[in-house]
């Protein structure tokens, strides 16, 4: 049976195993998919068990993107392309070689425009946060016409603001210095883990913006201030879906059908 896994620290609440197999039903596949929890020092040699125990491809989670980068011996496209130095998905090939992908940016991407029906192109994105969940995803939003990146930090978006400057209007922000509504507003800060809300105003949003939450399973406050102020709202639970079906596709060279899916998750 064909192995596989997600490595991350801490990982005991992945959902990937049960969106693999879902997938792998789908074509009637049967494939193993395990949850393993790397010590935080431990990662390559994590990845070095697996290729000795002959998995064939590992997704990757937080913290071990960035190192997982640094251990592949090729790239695909789109991963070489990202400014961000972070891949989510490792395939095992022969003779030790370890192949990177990112799905992350193309998931949110797919969610965004065939799940919610929202087109991209030509619109005014604001993202919220400069950290690696911001950067692992700006490259698959590069049609936008303007993007502004707010951060709690603000240098940390000059880099991000500059590597992209050349393909649209960019600009870097605080929060409380927004002062235009947008298309689509984009969080991915992590401040919905701690149930932090964002000093943004209220004027970002309109009754045509939509507000997308990378983080799933909660409400956080700023879905809930974006609700509040008449937005169209989403969490990232089509994105976490979608992100699998791009590594689904990557291993097996199949396209499973996501719909299902998000909607079984959205029942519990
Ligand atoms: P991730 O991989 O989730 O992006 P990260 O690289 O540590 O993790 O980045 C976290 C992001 O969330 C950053 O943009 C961070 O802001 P700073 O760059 O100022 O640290 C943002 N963030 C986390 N908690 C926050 C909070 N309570 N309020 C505002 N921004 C927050």
């Amino acid at each position: 049976v064909e192995k596989y896994a997600v490595i991350g620290h801490p990982i005991a609440h992945s959902k990937s195993p049960l969106i693999h197999q879902a997938f792998a039903a789908q074509f009637g596949k049967v494939i193993s998919y395990e949850k393993i929890l790397a010590p935080l020092d431990g990662f390559t040699e994590t990845v070095h068990r697996l290729q000795a125990e002959s998995f064939l491809g590992a997704n990757v989670t937080v913290p071990f993107k960035f190192e997982a980068f640094n251990l592949c011996n090729s790239l695909s496209e789109r991963a070489q392309a990202l400014e961000a130095g972070a891949v989510n998905t490792l395939s095992f090939l022969g003779e030790g070689q370890i192949r990177g992908d990112n799905t992350d940016g193309a998931g949110l991407r797919r969610d965004i425009e065939n799940n919610l029906g929202f087109s991209i192109a030509g619109k005014r994105l604001l993202m919220l946060g400069a950290g690696g969940a911001a950067q692992g995803v700006l490259g698959s939003l590069l049609d936008a016409a303007q993007i502004v990146i707010a951060n709690r930090t603000p240098g940390k978006a000059l880099p991000m603001v500059a590597a992209i400057r050349h393909s649209l209007e960019a600009s870097a922000s605080t929060f409380e210095a927004l002062d235009q509504s947008f298309d689509l507003v984009i969080n991915a800060t992590s401040a919905g883990l701690t149930d932090s809300k964002l000093p943004i105003p209220d004027c970002v949003f309109t009754a045509n913006t939509l507000a997308y939450d990378m983080m799933y399973g909660r409400d956080t406050p700023f879905m809930q201030q974006a609700r509040t102020a008449g937005a169209q709202v989403a969490d990232g639970l089509g994105m976490l879906v979608e992100q699998a079906a791009e590594a689904f596709h990557s291993w097996h060279g199949l396209r499973p059908q996501t719909a299902p899916v998000i909607k079984s998750f959205r029942q519990f």
